[in-house]
């Protein structure tokens, strides 16, 4: 029994690709549309309002705040759920004023942050579900100026390591 479990630990490493360590269904938020435009430009206007000052009108990142785009900000979170970057976001930002907005609106600046990280936005809008967040990986997107050279391991079958 510890053998199997070994084993099955062993397998859910963060490198690998969460998506097969587990077995139900998780979404890739950069390989689907998870939030709309519209969402994205509601949050863009909340961005500029409550966070720019930090992060950077260009979400790059002041001596305030660090950037929310990127190849770093992405690799810190490419494995997780968007629950526990909601959760994040909703719990600590605004960094002066915490929890200050409703949940719609900090899923439209997560929509936003996610449309500047070049993810796919479509007609469903980014859920403020805790459930359905948890079942959203962030992952990368595939082709970005933001996140050079990445080929998602689902595009590169050959590739076990990048
Ligand atoms: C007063 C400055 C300030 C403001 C305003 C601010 N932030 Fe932040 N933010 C920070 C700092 C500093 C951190 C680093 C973590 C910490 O100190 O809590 C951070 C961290 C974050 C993170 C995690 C970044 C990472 O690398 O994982 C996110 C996401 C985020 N902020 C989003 C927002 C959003 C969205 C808003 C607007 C609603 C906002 N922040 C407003 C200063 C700020």
């Amino acid at each position: 029994m510890l053998a199997i479990l070994l084993v099955l630990f062993s397998c859910s490493k963060p490198d690998q690709n969460s998506a097969d360590a587990a077995d139900t269904v998780k979404i890739i938020a950069s390989m689907t549309a998870i939030f709309s435009s519209k969402q994205a430009e509601l949050g863009l206007g909340l961005y500029v309002v409550n966070c720019a000052a930090c992060h950077g009108r260009d979400l790059r990142g002041t001596e305030g705040g660090g950037a929310l785009m990127g190849d770093r900000f992405l690799s810190k979170w490419k494995e997780k759920s968007m629950a526990e970057l909601f959760e994040l976001t909703k719990a600590t930002m605004p960094k002066t004023n915490p929890h200050s907005m409703d949940d719609a609106s900090y899923a439209a600046l997560l929509a936003f942050i996610l449309e500047v990280n070049e993810f796919p936005s479509g007609e469903t809008e980014l859920s403020t579900s805790k459930d359905e967040l948890q079942n959203i990986i962030v992952g990368e997107p595939e082709s970005s100026r933001v996140a050079m050279q990445f080929i998602p391991k689902e595009a590169d079958p050959q590739s076990t390591d990048y």
